[in-house]
């Protein structure tokens, strides 16, 4: 079978995690696609800088991600960033390609139309790594629940802080240090306030909103506080009153009905300790959907991190890559 050829944009904490999956599972992602992925280039800013692409082969890294885009079947832009991101996705679309990307902060204010660019190019556009990571909240929002009626979406959908939280409140850590760790262990994105100021979160509750009900939000609607202006004080008070404070994102519709509005917020709150966000420990995220007819639904994992985010990437890149396959035929 003819490859299904593929660029990758960044080898940083998830990037590299792509590629080394790509190259120790090629096997059995060839059968599960009907053919071989074919990496063709991996770009990044620091041709220097050490990383670990145990597996893969050597040659493939390049400084000029715009080199790699025109060619190729499938485009998974990991980088981050709003530009260079949005022109190679923008290139890449018209170029022919499909695209994966992880890339929250470039989705919520460019989303709406990086997506109509892709259904005019007949294009697919995949990102369910940009919305907790590892746990397939996407596509339950928008295509497992695309027959009912969405009423509330809550949750703790940011890991960095979830695990910052946690160390400071379960284990006494300092704040400061609590972020350091978080940082070590790649929760935390390359400008960390994006994390501490809630930016993130609010970028993925915006996605889920749209999934949910529409495109119309955006991240001025949320009204947004991160935990940086947290003090001890705040900490001591949950615990003298048996609770834990959770940085929780939350979309829920309001208004007159025939004039629905969607409301989006992320802030600081305070959890009673048996509520299942204040059992939601480290990275580990939750969020809880409210239904017309399937109730409410509960799901939890791996909300961040370099493994954790290429499970999810890689599942869109080979359902991409099935589909292409398929089209062949
Ligand atoms: P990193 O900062 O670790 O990696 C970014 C990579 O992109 C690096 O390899 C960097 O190169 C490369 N890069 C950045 N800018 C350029 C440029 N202009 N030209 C070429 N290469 C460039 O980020 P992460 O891997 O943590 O995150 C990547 C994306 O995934 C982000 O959008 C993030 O929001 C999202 N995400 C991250 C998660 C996580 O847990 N880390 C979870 C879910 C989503 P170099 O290595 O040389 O610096
Ligand atoms: N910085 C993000 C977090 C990475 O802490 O959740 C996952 O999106």
């Amino acid at each position: 079978q003819t490859p299904v050829r593929v660029a990758l944009l960044g080898a940083g904490t998830v990037g590299a995690a792509v590629a080394r999956r790509l190259a120790d599972r090629a096997e059995v992602f060839a059968r599960r696609v009907g053919a071989p992925l074919e990496l063709t280039g991996i770009a990044v800013r620091d041709l220097g800088r050490p990383r670990d692409l145990t597996g893969v082969l050597p040659g493939l890294l390049t400084d000029d991600p715009g080199a790699l885009v025109d060619e190729v079947d499938i485009v998974v832009e990991v980088m981050g960033g709003i530009q260079p991101a949005r022109g190679l996705i923008e290139r890449a679309l018209r170029a022919g390609a499909d695209v994966v990307t992880a890339n929250k902060q470039l989705l919520a204010q460019h989303g709406v139309e990086l997506e109509a660019l892709a259904g005019r190019e007949g294009h697919g556009l995949e990102y369910e790594a940009a919305v907790v990571a590892a746990v397939p909240i996407m596509r339950t929002v928008r295509d497992a629940l695309a027959g009912d009626e969405i009423r509330s979406i809550r949750g703790i959908v940011n890991g960095s802080t979830n695990y910052i939280l946690d160390m400071v409140a379960r284990q006494g850590v300092p704040f400061q240090d609590a972020v350091t760790q978080a940082g070590d262990l790649g929760y935390l994105e390359a400008d960390p306030t994006e994390d501490l100021e809630g930016l993130d979160a609010a970028a993925k509750i915006v996605l889920l909103a749209r999934a949910a009900w529409g495109g119309e939000v955006g991240m001025s609607d949320v009204q947004r506080e991160g935990i940086s202006g947290l003090t001890d004080a705040d900490f001591e008070n949950a615990r003298g009153t048996g609770q834990v404070i959770k940085l929780i994102a939350s979309a829920w519709r309001s208004g007159a009905p025939g004039a629905p509005r969607i409301e989006v917020a992320v802030r600081p709150t305070l959890v009673a300790a048996d509520h299942p966000f204040a059992q939601t420990r480290e990275g580990t995220n939750m969020v809880i959907i409210e239904a017309d007819s399937a109730g409410s639904l509960r799901l939890s994992g791996a909300g961040a991190g370099g493994d954790e985010t290429a499970s999810a990437v890689l599942g869109d890149l080979i359902n991409l890559a099935r589909a292409r396959v398929a089209a062949r035929d």
